[in-house]
């Protein structure tokens, strides 16, 4: 059976785009591959985190992936700290990576120019610390959004470095994007991504948003003046990012939805979907509950660290071997 590895930042509360990007993904794949799903905090701390609200988001991120219908029976989900080969082996891929490739990523980019105390070197040499995450699991298939389709190449070609420079043991990973929802936008700007970590709450649907909130976020998204509901990126972006959320939260096409909303004017169509959306948090939120306040999500996790440890470990000491380190037993 092949492997499938993903991540979350625990940096904030997962959107709907979060959702619609990779969690809606992951639970639809757990009978077909060997799954890992992680919640990758040492990844939020490459920006100022605070303490307290990161051990609390770790838990919720948690709640989240189960909710989402990850069964631990059949995956495995961790914490990232929690498993030392995640770092052991982010510092052997960062001594192959070059400089320029990483000041080239856009993630970088972006988040950098937002630090206003200096930059940390932490964000540079995040893409060494993801690719690290994906091979130790030996992993063929990567489900994200499409943010993450340039990390993802970088991985790929850090894979080919060092097998080519030292031993051909590391797996080349795929990457698998939604069809629709790669990349749901800001509902106020819908020309940006929507994001857990910014700052104006109109802009995104968290996943533990009252229901009635979202309802409304939806009603006040930016769309454009002439009335039509048509799928066109470049000239509707608005409107076309509610037919993406639409779409997957239903699993309609979109061109059923453009015929189905042809006659109507936005306000009818926005309301339809701020219903869909309540009932969809309604039911989310249910379910993110019961887990929160389990006992049983510590030993679900304590169970996944101990699987992730066996399986990564095994990956490490090939990668050490290859390249030289340690001593030979
Ligand atoms: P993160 O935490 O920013 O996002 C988690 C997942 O959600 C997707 N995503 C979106 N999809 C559609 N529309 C959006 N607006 C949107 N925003 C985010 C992301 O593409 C991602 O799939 N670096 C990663 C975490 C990570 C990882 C990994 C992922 C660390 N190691 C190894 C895969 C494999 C990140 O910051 O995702």
């Amino acid at each position: 059976m092949e492997t499938l590895f993903s991540g979350i930042q625990p940096s904030g509360i997962p959107t709907i785009g979060n959702y619609i990007g990779a969690l809606k993904q992951f639970s639809d794949v757990q009978d077909d591959y060997n799954c890992y799903f992680c919640i990758v905090d040492q990844h939020a701390i490459t920006v100022p985190q605070d303490r307290l609200k990161l051990r609390k988001q770790i838990r919720q991120l948690a709640a989240i992936y189960l909710a989402s219908g990850i069964d631990p029976e059949k995956s495995t989900l961790f914490i990232q700290s929690e498993v030392p080969a995640h770092v052991q082996a982010s510092w052997m891929l960062t001594t192959i990576a070059s400089i320029g490739e990483l000041e080239r990523m856009t993630q970088f980019k972006d988040k950098s120019q937002k630090q206003v105390e200096g930059v940390p070197a932490g964000l540079l040499t995040y893409p060494p610390l993801m690719a690290a995450d994906i091979v130790i699991y030996n992993t063929n298939i990567v489900p994200v959004g499409e943010d993450q389709k340039q990390h993802i190449e970088l991985t790929r070609n850090l894979v080919d470095r060092f097998n080519s420079r030292y031993n051909d043991i590391l797996i080349k990973p795929e990457i698998r994007m939604p069809k629709v929802g790669g990349r749901v936008m800001s509902l106020q700007d819908p020309t940006k991504k929507m994001s857990k970590s910014d700052d104006n709450q109109k802009n995104f649907i968290s996943l533990l948003d009252e229901p009635n909130v979202a309802a409304k976020k939806i009603k006040s998204a930016v769309t454009d003046s002439d009335g039509v509901i048509k799928f066109d990126r470049e000239q509707k972006p608005g409107v076309t990012n509610l037919l993406s959320i639409y779409s997957s939260l239903t699993d309609e096409s979109i061109e059923d939805l453009v015929s189905k909303y042809k006659d109507s004017n936005y306000g009818t169509f926005k309301a339809d979907l701020a219903e869909v959306v309540k009932e969809f948090l309604t039911d989310f939120q249910a379910k993110y509950n019961d887990y929160y306040n389990s006992d049983k999500l510590d030993d679900i996790l304590d169970d996944g660290r101990d699987k992730a440890h066996k399986a990564s470990f095994k990956t490490l000491k090939k990668m050490e071997k290859a390249m030289g380190l340690g001593r030979k037993r």
